[in-house]
């Protein structure tokens, strides 16, 4: 185990940060005494209370362990067997989760090109040229992700237009929202206006890039998808039998708004870094960040060269890309002496060559 002075600083993922002191502190009030297993626990009570209050009270939540978990939960609570979820070519659930949907849930995933991370609405017309054809799986989900892949965010209004256009089709609006603490902080909006106020049908709201140890949860409205939902988290094995403590974790991070100050650091230490590498010879931005996403060319030995000390590697090796984020953990000192070490390691080995 490293020595706390010598332990490397993440900016490979918000993933490698460590988790939120209040979120442990929870945990440790949570661990006193006994509770009912499986969600019967006061915590549990206690945090979809304060989730309704923001979301709404006729939300229904499952508390999960994971990202794809939540994601697989939402689209097996959704899809009957024939029904297809259409995504953006880079998004989680196409390309990163082992193809947990096509197995778990059992349906197709259609993907668009999206080279911002962004489905734009009008994408999204083509496919109804199959809708009743019995040799096509029928698209019933658009699944957008929030903050993308890209580390874009939909605008609310962007939000609401891929909802109008799903629903104006018997279609259904799922945010895959592991970073949605970053994209809300980043529109200077709450949580919940990328909920059901966007007209979005299935949320999986993201814990722990927001800085739990692990927890996500899936928020759903519609009655039908409410009423198969813990069901379908049962069988996609996500199903926590100690669930108070996914429970109090998300209870703290809702506290006191803990959740916004900690995504608004994480987004304010990307704009950080990114002003700090902005005019470095041989480094190129992708685009300025939106959120806690840096998209970066940059030669492959210095990636490598640092790549121990700050946990980063290629993005894409055949573009020469990196992908640096922050997270709540990250320092304003960690984000300069970061800066200053992939310039001076640019400097000795050149520009963006791969
Ligand atoms: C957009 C997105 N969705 C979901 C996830 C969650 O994945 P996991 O199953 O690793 O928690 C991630 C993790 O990187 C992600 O980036």
């Amino acid at each position: 185990m490293p020595a706390i002075e010598t332990a490397p600083a993440g900016f490979g993922s918000d993933n490698q940060a460590g988790v939120l002191p209040e979120v442990m502190a929870a945990l440790a009030v949570a661990n006193r005494g006994a509770a009912r297993a499986y969600g019967a626990d006061p915590w549990t009570a206690e945090a979809i209370a304060k989730l309704r209050a923001r979301f709404g009270e006729e939300t229904e939540v499952a508390f999960v362990f994971g990202g794809t978990g939540a994601n697989v939960v939402a689209l097996l609570a959704a899809l009957a067997p024939h029904e297809a979820v259409v995504c953006a070519d880079c998004a989680h659930l196409a390309v990163d989760e082992c193809g947990a949907p096509e197995r778990t849930v059992g349906c197709q995933v259609l993907t668009l090109p999206a080279p911002d991370g962004k489905l734009p609405v009008e994408r999204l017309g083509p496919l109804l040229a199959h809708r009743g054809d019995v040799h096509r799986a029928q698209p019933r989900v658009v699944s957008i992700s929030q903050s993308t892949e890209w580390g874009t965010v939909y605008r609310v209004e962007e939000v609401r237009a891929l909802a109008d256009f799903a629903h104006a089709h018997g279609m259904l609006l799922h945010v895959d929202g592991a970073r949605l603490a970053n994209a809300a902080a980043s529109s200077g909006l709450p949580l919940e206006a990328f909920g059901r106020a966007a007209g979005v049908d299935l949320l999986s709201l993201g814990g722990t890039k927001a800085g739990l140890l692990f927890g996500e949860a899936v928020l759903v409205w519609d009655p039908a998808i409410a009423a198969r939902l813990p069901f379908a988290r049962k069988q996609a094995t996500q199903l926590a039998s100690k669930q108070r403590f996914v429970a109090a974790q998300f209870s703290a991070l809702l506290d006191g708004d803990l959740w916004l100050r900690s995504a608004a650091h994480a987004n304010r230490m990307c704009g950080r870094l990114a002003a700090a590498l902005g005019d470095a010879a041989g480094i190129e931005l992708e685009r300025p960040p939106e959120a806690n996403a840096l998209f970066a060319r940059l030669s492959s030995p210095a990636v490598r060269a640092l790549s121990e000390r700050y946990l980063i590697g290629l993005w894409d090796e055949q573009r020469s890309l990196a992908r640096f984020m922050t997270s709540w953990a990250t320092t304003a000192m960690e984000v300069d002496a970061f800066a200053a070490a992939l310039r001076a390691e640019v400097g000795h080995g050149g520009a963006a060559t791969g």
